[in-house]
């Protein structure tokens, strides 16, 4: 039987539950502390929501989502949809105490979709408020959260100023309370990252599970390509990612101006940065190079892009292109390659890991996943599928499970990416992006000395 640590609203004050037996075994498990073991999870535990029961227990499991929108709530855009993992995977126990949205209406609207189907049970008693503050000013013991759900978008996130710093208050407010926080952790400024580095440490010191929203990772066949890894002892040589979005599904104006998503590499080619550094390791930031192609280039213009560029200041226009690579503190050498070229609405993204003998090739993760295994004494690669896999759906059972401290089998939930790990991604993300204006600057300035060059000389 799985057993649980009790859910009292006591331990949901300001001090540290005691360690458990599964916590010393591995501390890493919660996503709290400073690890270089990258862990792995075992595929075949990753199962579909309609093959996973609900987690035992009767007790109510409060949660504050912070955020109502897409990433929360669902859309068209793609899988992605919280609210309804959590309701999976909790059952009746879920109990969304608050929703923290200053988009009222629109909270209001996804709740009362909520109330209106068989999933009222967790909605019919959540609060609005335009702010973490307003909830707790406005809470009562009962209310307090076992899980903060932080679905905002990047730029109101990831420092500790003002306003920006939702995870400090979560830590200053619900002490060791978990905490999931979307990718990526911040879209500010290059030199507010120390800062995001600063919430890790804050984290870490807290001891609060906490679970950044890369869900590749819990993806089966990238477990599966782990387990090759890991299996046979491989060092990986080298990580090749390409990520090709679909540019004309994208229509949000925010995402094709630099000065609000911070640009595709780091708000969307960071899953496939992240997984790299998932195989790859540490990376030798002060390594990496990379080229873009601009959108004021000859070969950068784009037919079918469903915003209207011109409202957003040139300087700020994104690339349509951007290539990066750099070296890994391993010695093993890393290649990303963004392109928005494609139309239509799916993803095209593939990403290579070498080692010796070995190539594992991980083809359309967004779509169809499927794994090319190629290994020593045989020529062929063999082709593997994985039907009905939910990684949105592993990483917030895999939370839960952590939350609730289930020890039947202590290694099968896991944290996959903590804080402090998506903040070096954020870190690689913003070098492949200064690399690549660092290259269009020089390439610029070589162009208007030619120019002056030949205007002297006429
Ligand atoms: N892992 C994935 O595949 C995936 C998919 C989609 C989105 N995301 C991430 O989720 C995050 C949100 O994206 P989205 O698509 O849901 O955006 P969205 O624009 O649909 O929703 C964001 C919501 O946050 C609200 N908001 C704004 N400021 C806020 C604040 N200070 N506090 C609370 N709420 C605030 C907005 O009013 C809006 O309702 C982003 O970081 C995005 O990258 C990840």
């Amino acid at each position: 039987m799985a057993s649980r640590r009790p859910s009292s609203n006591l331990e949901m004050t300001s001090t540290i539950p005691n360690r458990r037996g599964s916590e010393r075994r591995g501390s890493d498990r919660r996503g709290s502390g400073f690890s270089s073991r990258r862990p792995s999870i075992d595929p075949s535990r990753l199962i579909p929501m309609d093959k996973a029961s609900h987690v035992g227990g009767t007790d109510d499991f409060n949660v504050v989502f912070i955020g109502a929108g897409n990433i929360m709530f669902g859309s068209d855009e793609g899988p992605w949809n919280h609210s309804f993992r959590f309701e999976h995977k909790l059952g009746l126990r879920l109990k969304v105490v608050a929703l923290i949205d200053p988009a009222i209406e629109r909270a209001r609207a996804v709740l009362q979709k909520k109330c209106d189907s068989f999933v009222v049970s967790a909605y019919q008693g959540t609060r609005v408020f335009k702010t973490l503050d307003d909830f707790v000013k406005n809470m009562s013991s009962k209310d307090r959260p076992r899980a903060v759900i932080v679905g905002s978008p990047p730029m109101f996130r990831g420092t500790i100023q003002p306003g920006r710093d939702v995870e400090m208050q979560i830590l200053k407010y619900f002490p060791g309370v978990a905490m999931f926080i979307e990718k990526p952790i911040a879209t500010g400024p290059k030199a507010e990252i120390e800062q995001a580095f600063t919430i890790a440490k804050r984290i870490s010191d807290s001891k609060a599970v906490c679970s950044v929203g890369y869900m590749l990772r819990y993806l089966k066949a990238v477990q599966m390509m782990k387990r090759i890894i890991e299996e046979n002892d491989l060092t990986v040589m080298a990580t090749i990612a390409r990520y090709a979005c679909a540019y004309e599904a994208i229509a949000k104006l925010d995402w094709w101006d630099k000065s609000k998503s911070a640009g595709p590499i780091v708000e969307q080619g960071t899953h496939f940065c992240d997984l790299s550094r998932y195989f790859g390791g540490e990376v030798d930031i002060s390594s990496v190079t990379a080229h873009s192609l601009e959108w004021d280039e000859n070969a950068g213009h784009l037919s079918k892009m469903s915003v209207d560029e011109s409202q957003i200041a040139p300087e700020n226009r994104i690339p349509r292109v951007t290539a990066a690579t750099w070296k890994y503190d391993s010695g093993a050498v890393g290649s990303f390659t963004h392109v928005a070229t494609l139309q239509g609405h799916n993803y095209s993204c593939e990403l290579e890991v070498h080692a010796d003998g070995y190539s594992l090739k991980l083809v359309n993760p967004y779509v169809q996943p499927m794994l090319y295994v190629r290994k020593p004494g045989d020529d062929h690669e063999q082709m593997i599928t994985f039907p009905d896999d939910d990684p949105f759906f592993s990483e917030i059972s895999n939370l839960i499970d952590i939350i609730e401290d289930i020890e039947e089998d202590p290694e099968a939930a896991q944290i996959l990416s903590t804080y402090e790990d998506a903040c070096k991604t954020y870190e690689l993300t913003w070098a492949i992006r200064e690399a690549s204006e660092r290259s269009r600057d020089a390439k610029l300035a070589r162009s208007k000395a030619a120019a002056e060059a030949v205007k002297e000389s006429t």
